[in-house]
């Protein structure tokens, strides 16, 4: 972890409150795990705190950020244009237990290598953020020499939105060899229902599989649920990353804890991504 300025190279307007942002750093696109995030400091007179955000994707030394404009700070980012400096502190926290090297054993549950288990992405609106750099993780680390459509077959990745609308980065997985099926709230797009619906309906027509790690990213509800759709299936894993308020992000200040089987853990520290079974 480093304290570093870059050069915004573009803000890109994606839909109407979502932004995608770009900067340049060999340091963070070299060090970055999937899951971990930064902390900006947008204006220095505007905005106090540091805002918390993930690492969308890594192309070469270009580090990009997907966000949504939810106040001051991010509507203040959404204003940045090439050229301007930004104060980034990262790349920070435990991102998720990605498959880091071929032939890796889960440590969560059953112990089967994880290049035989199929992983399912589970996305609810914009927590496709930190979902895109994992599917650019777990695409490289893979047997090169597999098939695009023996990957399609293994890798899934959910994408729930309110509407057709607001489908984030589909194309973005499919070119990562993903098999991309989208979930819309109002039926404009894909499976009418939420994620999580989907999701129970993939994992039951995958159930044989000897086992299914899932990653997931979204609303807190998004998660509750998940727990109770693998609570029949012992052999599915699943990691998820937790957002909260931050204070300092450097797990000084303790205003992130949250409470989990463990205790109380840091999620900029101990997370942002925890196994859904600790969290409470
Ligand atoms: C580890 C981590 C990674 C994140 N990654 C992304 C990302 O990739 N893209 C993205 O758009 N957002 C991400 N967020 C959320 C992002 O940090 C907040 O949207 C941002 O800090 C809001 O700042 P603001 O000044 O615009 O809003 P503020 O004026 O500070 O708050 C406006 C509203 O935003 C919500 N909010 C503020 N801070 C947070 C927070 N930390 N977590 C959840 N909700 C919050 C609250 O509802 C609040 O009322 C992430 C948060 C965490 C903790
Ligand atoms: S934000 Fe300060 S300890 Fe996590």
């Amino acid at each position: 972890m480093k304290r570093l300025e870059a050069k915004v190279e573009f803000v890109d307007k994606i839909k109407s409150d979502v932004f995608l942002l770009m900067f340049k750093s060999g340091y963070i696109a070299k060090s970055a795990k999937a899951g971990q995030f930064l902390q900006l400091k947008v204006d220095k007179r505007a905005t106090i705190l540091r805002r918390p955000l993930s690492i969308h994707k890594i192309n070469g030394s270009s580090v990009y950020i997907l966000f949504r404009t939810r106040g001051r700070g991010t509507l203040l980012l959404s204003r940045y244009r090439a050229g301007d400096a930004l104060d980034i502190i990262g790349p920070l926290g435990k991102g998720f237990t990605a498959p880091s090297a071929f032939g890796e054993t889960s440590p969560l549950r059953g112990g089967h290598p994880t290049s035989c288990v199929p992983r399912i992405l589970v996305a609810g609106g914009l927590g496709v953020a930190p979902l895109l750099f994992l599917a650019q993780k777990i695409r490289h680390t893979e047997d090169r020499r597999q098939r695009t459509e023996d990957r399609k077959e293994k890798h899934i990745v959910l994408l729930g939105a309110k509407s057709k609308k607001e489908v984030l980065a589909e194309s973005e997985f499919k070119k990562l060899g993903f098999k991309t099926l989208v979930a819309t709230d109002d039926g404009s797009r894909g499976f009418k229902g939420t994620v999580t619906e989907l999701l129970k309906k993939q994992l039951s027509a995958i159930s044989r599989q000897p086992s299914a790690s899932i990653y997931a990213c979204g609303p807190k509800e998004m998660f509750s649920e998940i727990k109770k759709i693998i609570e029949p299936y012992p052999q599915v894993s699943c990691q998820v990353s937790f957002e909260q308020f931050m204070g300092c992000g450097l797990g000084v200040c303790c205003g992130c804890a949250i409470e989990t089987t463990g205790g109380y853990k840091k999620v900029c520290k101990d997370g942002p991504v925890f196994d859904l079974q600790e969290i409470k």
